[in-house]
């Protein structure tokens, strides 16, 4: 078995999405003669539906079976009203936890093609290629104590998260961005609060203690609301940047800006038993089931797959090749095409993958290759 891959769709465009990304690592492990598994499990909304909770015993034991899990999102409206420790992220956050990833990588791309959809003039976005390593399993997310006491004393109720990391939780990640940052444009930019928050000096320092085991890199600090805006006036700017778990989901999401579409954005999470794979975006119970969905980020996801699991780096390459010649050629789905239409074929969630399929499969059958 070369990969043996679990998928777990999820809900709203979950399931559209990942649908679109398997097919294209059927694909290429068709045309590569290799063997490549897929299984599927529940996660989110719909396990909660079916199996009583959100992450059930028998996908999470097929999850640390496998080389890699393929999540397409969780979460929709219905379980809004759910305590945090009930609701479908519960089964993701449960998932993470246990397969160990603490790095979690979010390359956010600016594909030229994609420039005019952006609400950013094109000479600021073009080009722009920013890798986010975001800490995955720490901070607000998962730092004790936590709770909500409801009683009639404080107005009718108190509530209370803690933003916690050691140093160790700090140095892990850093040594991986750092290293990335190495093969890329040498540049590392750490995002904290350290005007505010204990936990953001500990950050800082602690990074800057990694550094010195880098010297090739160039570090610089920013905070996160200055970081906020300096990433829209010049995300040309920025090659790695390295931040805790609450800030790194708030500006990737921010990112979705520059690359046009939050239906673009892929990530993998490396550094733990099992890498977890998932676009950026949720369920977007707004368009799910109308096959309006833009499955170009799960696709990318699926490249990272090959590249971060498989080792098959000329294959993740053809994926991401194929979607920017796929892009080139105009082909967009509708959240890709709110500018200027002219010249542009808007493609369904499924005719989207077709193509990127058709591509992709040109790409490695081509003689030069
Ligand atoms: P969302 O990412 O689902 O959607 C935000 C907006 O982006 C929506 O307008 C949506 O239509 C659009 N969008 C998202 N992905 C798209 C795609 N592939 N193609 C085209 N348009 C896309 O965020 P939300 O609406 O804030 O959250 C909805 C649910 O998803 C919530 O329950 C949230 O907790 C969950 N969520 C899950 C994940 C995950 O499972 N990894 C990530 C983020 C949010
Ligand atoms: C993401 C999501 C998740 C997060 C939620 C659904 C738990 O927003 O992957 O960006 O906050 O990490
Ligand atoms: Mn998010």
């Amino acid at each position: 078995m070369d990969l043996k891959i679990l998928v777990t769709a999820g809900d709203g465009i979950g399931p559209e999405v990942t649908g679109e990304a398997v097919s294209i690592l059927k694909e290429i492990a068709e045309l590569g003669g290799r063997d490549f598994s897929f299984a599927e499990k529940r996660i989110g909304g719909v396990a909660i539906v079916n199996d009583g909770a959100p992450l059930p015993a028998d996908t999470l034991a097929a999850a640390l079976e496998s080389d890699a899990v393929l999540l397409g999102a969780v979460g929709g409206n219905e379980f809004n009203a759910l305590p945090p420790d009930k609701r479908p992220e519960a089964g993701l956050l449960q998932l993470r936890a246990a397969l160990g990833g603490f790095a979690n990588l979010r390359p956010a791309f600016a594909f030229k093609e994609l420039a005019i959809n952006s609400p950013l003039r094109e000479e600021v976005v073009a080009g722009a290629d920013i890798l986010f390593v975001r800490e995955l399993l720490g901070g607000l997310y998962f730092g004790q104590p936590r709770g909500w006491n409801k009683s009639e004393e404080n107005g009718g109720g108190e509530a209370w998260n803690t933003m916690r990391y050691t140093r160790g939780e700090v140095a892990r990640l850093a040594r991986i961005a750092f290293s990335l940052a190495q093969k890329r444009r040498r540049k590392l930019t750490s995002v904290d609060k350290a005007n505010v928050l204990e936990v953001s000096q500990l950050w800082r320092a602690t990074v800057n203690e990694v550094a010195m085991e880098f010297p090739g890199v160039q570090v610089e600090h920013q905070y996160v609301d200055a970081m906020a805006m300096h990433l829209m006036n010049q995300p040309r700017n920025y090659d790695v940047v390295l931040t805790e778990n609450l800030f790194g989901d708030i500006l990737s999401d921010e990112s979705a800006v520059i690359t046009g579409s939050l239906g673009m954005l892929p990530s993998a999470t490396i550094g733990g038993k099992v890498n977890l794979y998932e676009p950026v975006h949720g369920s977007a119970p707004d368009i799910a089931g109308k096959g309006l969905a833009n499955p170009l980020g799960a696709i990318l996801t699926g490249a990272l797959i090959l590249r971060h699991s498989g080792g098959l780096e000329a294959e993740a390459a053809a994926i991401e090749a194929a979607v920017r010649k796929v892009l080139e050629q105009g082909y967009r789905t509708p959240d890709l095409a709110r500018g200027n239409t002219a010249g542009l074929t808007v493609l369904s969630t499924k005719e989207m993958g077709a193509k990127v399929r058709e591509t992709v499969k040109e790409q490695l059958l081509a003689p030069s290759r």
